[in-house]
């Protein structure tokens, strides 16, 4: 296939539909992006309104390779994101990518012999790239991978359901509207979870920074290996502006990485959250 992942091409939307307030559900017939898609990746979408030039970096919910379909779900924030909440089926929309690494998939569990233990947890709109995570580890590893799901949102709850289907799902909402009245760290930490004396091979997760903060702290004290992805502001979204770094440890000093381009994956052990 002759396709450019860094060359913008235009989509037909299939599908953008309300979830949640200003929670929206975006699918887009991209057959090269659905091929080469991997859990974690994002993708670019420009506006058609020519003020806003910059992409808006979405991550990858779910693909259908067969159908070559991508889904996207995003929130509605600032004018870009509200601009596409307006889009029709039927409409085009300029998209590149897949950009970013995705998440590494057997590293932690090549050699085990019982299924591994894997903790997914997600924070409000840096749950979506762990649908498509959860979804392909059970296609691939089936019984050699136990999946234990932690959602965590402000008030309304979506995606839970579907992550229903990959393994055992906690919910959590700051507004106590369902499952845990708190946030997905002290989730983790209380008693139900505890008592289980769960000792986790791998952790995956995506979020908003403090979440990530709080989540390296627990898995730094429990010894887990894992990895987080990364929502920084981003510019041009691979590589050329230098908008997006994070500090990374190397050995002992540290090292300004591009998120767009050297993640949005990063061994969580190393990153350093300013
Ligand atoms: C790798 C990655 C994956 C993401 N995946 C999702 C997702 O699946 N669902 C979702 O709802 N949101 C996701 N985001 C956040 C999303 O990119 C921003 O909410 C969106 O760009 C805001 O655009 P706006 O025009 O509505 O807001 P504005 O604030 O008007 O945007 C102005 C500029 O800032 C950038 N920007 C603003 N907020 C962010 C942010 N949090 N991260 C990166 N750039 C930002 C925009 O790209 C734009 O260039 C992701 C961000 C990154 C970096
Ligand atoms: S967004 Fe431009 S270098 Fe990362």
């Amino acid at each position: 296939m002759c396709y450019n992942p860094l060359e913008r091409k235009k989509y037909t939307i299939i599908k953008n539909t309300m979830l949640q307030p200003s929670i929206y559900e975006m699918q887009i017939q991209a057959p090269e992006i659905a091929h080469l898609a991997k859990p974690g990746q994002f993708v670019n979408l420009y506006c058609k309104d020519q003020s806003k030039l910059l992409p808006r970096p979405i991550s990858i919910c779910e693909v259908d390779k067969q159908a070559g379909w991508v889904r996207l779900i995003y929130a509605v924030v600032g004018s870009g994101t509200r601009l596409f909440s307006h889009m029709s089926e039927g409409e085009t929309i300029d998209v590149l990518g897949p950009l970013g690494h995705g998440f590494s998939l057997e590293d932690a569990w090549e050699a085990k012999e019982e299924a591994a233990k894997i903790l997914i947890v997600g924070g409000g709109v840096g749950t979506p790239p762990l649908l498509e995570l959860a979804k392909t580890l059970k296609r691939n590893y089936q019984d050699k991978v136990d999946l234990t799901i932690i959602l965590g949102f402000r008030d309304d709850v979506y995606l839970a359901q579907e992550f229903r289907a990959y393994g055992k799902v906690y919910v959590s909402t700051d507004s106590g509207r369902e499952g845990y009245h708190g946030h997905v760290v002290g989730l983790l930490e209380a008693q139900e979870l505890e008592q289980k004396d769960i000792a986790f091979d791998y952790i995956y997760a995506c979020g908003p920074t403090p979440m990530l903060r709080g989540l390296q702290t627990f898995g730094l004290r429990q010894n887990y290996q894992g990895e987080f992805s990364l929502e920084e502001r981003m510019g041009c979204g691979f590589g050329g502006c230098v908008g997006c770094v994070v500090a990374i440890k190397q050995d002992e000093d540290f090292e300004y990485m591009k998120v767009c381009k050297d993640g949005p994956i990063f061994d969580y052990r190393k990153v350093i959250f300013s």
